[in-house]
């Protein structure tokens, strides 16, 4: 389910802009980097002006209804919070330290490898406060803009900024990786950045993020559970916090979509079928250790195994996506609307059943393991 390629795309709302995606960076080649591209033809600013104006009527609303969900920075956990105080007595600091490699000690390695693909995710952040000012109408113009949705998309950032750091911070602690494997899996997948194809389009992007907040509360969530059942409970805490701010974010990016439903319900219907049927991919698709060709699809696959992050995990999220939006009862759409809201209320039970029948098949398969370069390349079933 967690689909790198993208299918060709149809546009049958936006009156899009069809334009060559640029094909300039074959891997390797420019600076050497590990650079990934996508492969298909991206559309780009697929908004009309109108449209545009009604983003931007928004911004009252996004100050009174959506800043509120930001927390101030004096009250907001830090990584500090979690990890080892290195500002203490030097024996106490080692003390803390030696506590933390000993319960990350009972950790599998298939964990591990699930853990830093999320971490890695998380430290592509970069990429996702650029996809944020893509989109037009709420672009921040200037780097320090005061527009309501400027001001939401550098805080959010901020706010998410510390879940890398301190994932990274457990991890680097733990001993138990290979910190040089995993920095470099970072800058290459850095230097790929995303794209979700949401064609600058904040109707897109927001039924995206709406999607992407829950994705990784489940994620994170489940990291903090399995943590728990092995005895780590340093991790748990930490996998506990992260998610407990992604579901923060997820009910202000719900709102939005929310909100366009009320006030432009075809054009938000259209937007989160159009996302549906390009099948919403992880931000971190284009990850690239150098090594292993199939890295991303390969941590899906350990993810999916310890139920961390499933198929079933994505059509469980759209389901709750259609009744917290309830989108069956949208009425007043146009023709196009109610297919657009028919393919949508009835997409996750055909999800649910391609799902088992692909489960059968990978079943039958003889299982296999795959070495992965961020545990020193020990082999980790898939
Ligand atoms: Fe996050
Ligand atoms: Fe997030």
């Amino acid at each position: 389910m967690l689909c790198i390629s993208s299918p060709a795309l149809r546009c049958p709302s936006f009156g899009k802009t069809k334009t060559q995606h640029h094909h300039i960076l074959p891997r390797a080649i420019v600076t050497g980097l590990q650079v990934t591209t996508n492969h298909h033809h991206a559309i780009i600013h697929s908004m009309p002006s109108e449209k545009v104006e009604i983003i931007k009527s928004l911004e009252p609303w996004v100050a009174q209804s959506i800043l509120p969900f930001l927390k101030p920075t004096d009250e907001s956990w830090q990584p500090s919070d979690f990890l080892p105080n290195s500002s203490q007595p030097f024996d106490q600091f080692i003390t803390e330290v030696q506590t933390l490699r000993d319960w990350s000690a009972m950790l599998p390695d298939d964990y591990l490898v699930v853990l830093i693909g999320n971490m890695i995710t998380e430290e592509a952040l970069p990429s996702y406060e650029t996809q944020l000012n893509t989109y037009d109408g709420i672009r921040d113009e200037t780097g320090a803009d005061t527009s309501p949705w400027a001001t939401w998309t550098r805080a959010w950032t901020a706010e998410e900024n510390r879940h890398g750091d301190l994932l990274r911070t457990y991890l680097y602690l733990s001993g138990r990786v290979d910190m040089l494997m995993i920095e470099r899996t970072i800058q290459n997948l850095i230097a790929s950045g995303m794209d979700p194809e949401a064609e600058n389009n904040p109707y897109l992007g927001f039924v995206y993020t709406s999607f992407q907040e829950s994705a990784t509360f489940v994620s994170h969530g489940n990291t903090a559970r399995i943590a728990k059942e092995k005895g780590d409970l340093v991790l748990a805490r930490i996998c506990g916090i992260i998610a407990s701010d992604e579901k923060r974010h997820e009910k202000a990016y719900i709102k939005i979509v929310e909100k366009l439903l009320e006030v432009d319900t075809t054009t938000a219907m259209l937007a989160i079928a159009d996302m549906m049927r390009k099948r919403i991919t992880m931000p971190a698709y284009l990850m690239n250790d150098g090594h292993d060709a199939s890295l991303f699809s390969h941590y899906s696959a350990v993810s999916h195994r310890l139920g961390v992050y499933t198929a079933g995990d994505y059509a469980n999220i759209l389901e709750f996506l259609v009744q917290r939006w309830r989108l069956e009862k949208l009425e007043a759409l146009t023709s196009e609307g109610r297919r657009a809201q028919e393919y949508v209320c009835g997409l996750a039970p055909r999800i649910r059943k391609l799902q088992e029948r692909s489960h059968e098949r990978a079943q039958k398969m003889k299982q296999h393991g795959v070495k992965f370069s961020w545990i020193f390349n020990k082999k980790v079933m898939l």
